[in-house]
């Protein structure tokens, strides 16, 4: 079981506009020529902040039309938030506020033998790695720079606790690097 932050990023290291805009994300690439297909299968449990959770209210429509369904999650979700914000219908959600690490917990015992995905924001993927609870960053860095925006993972990680693992190209317009975050004594290296 690994907990997972999987998410595309502009080159200048963001995900999303400062009005949380992703725009000019979609012309880059298709989820289906990364590793998104076979990650997915393997997720048993995904967590998100409420901006990632309110684009997708916002987008439900959008959503639907290309995957069929406004939430296209078959996996519980666990949505951060210390305000009380509306479901989508048909989702499989639980409104948590505080501590990752016991968030973490409901999450693995209900994710079994397969893995948590945080879905974003990249703070919130922080929280995971402050806890000590991030095994690998699966980023597609796409060919665009926004100048501002969203951080994709607002840490200071150094090597040798990050590890490159692999490369892959998707055409021009982006390439996904996976990445292990090492155990190495403590997360001042
Ligand atoms: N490029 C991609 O592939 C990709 C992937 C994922 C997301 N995104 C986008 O990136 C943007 C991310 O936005 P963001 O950086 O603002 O992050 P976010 O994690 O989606 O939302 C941050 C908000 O979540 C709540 N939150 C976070 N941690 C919490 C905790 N421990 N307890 C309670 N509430 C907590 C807080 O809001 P409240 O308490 O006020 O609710 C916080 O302001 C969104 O636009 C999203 O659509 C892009």
């Amino acid at each position: 079981m690994r907990t997972q932050y999987f998410t595309a990023s502009s080159l200048d290291g963001f995900i999303a506009t400062e009005d949380d805009s992703l725009e000019w994300l979609f012309p880059l690439g298709d989820l289906d020529d990364s590793s998104y297909p076979e990650f997915i299968a393997e997720v048993g449990a995904l967590a998100m902040g409420s901006a990632t959770y309110e684009w997708m209210l916002r987008n439900a429509k959008k959503v639907a039309a290309e995957t069929g369904s406004s939430w296209p999650y078959t996996q519980p979700a666990w949505i951060f938030t210390r305000r009380a914000l509306p479901a989508i219908e048909g989702a499989d959600l639980r409104f948590v506020q505080g501590d990752v690490g016991q968030v973490h917990s409901q999450m693995r015992a209900a994710a079994g033998s397969r893995n948590i995905w945080i879905v974003g924001g990249g703070d919130l993927a922080g929280q995971f790695y402050d806890a000590g609870l991030l095994d690998e960053l699966i980023i597609q860095i796409g060919s665009a720079t926004l100048g501002k925006g969203k951080p994709l993972f607002p840490r200071r990680v150094l090597s040798p606790r990050l590890q490159l693992l692999s490369v892959r190209q998707m055409g021009g317009g982006m390439a996904e690097l996976r990445y292990e975050i090492r155990t190495v004594g403590n997360n001042e290296v």
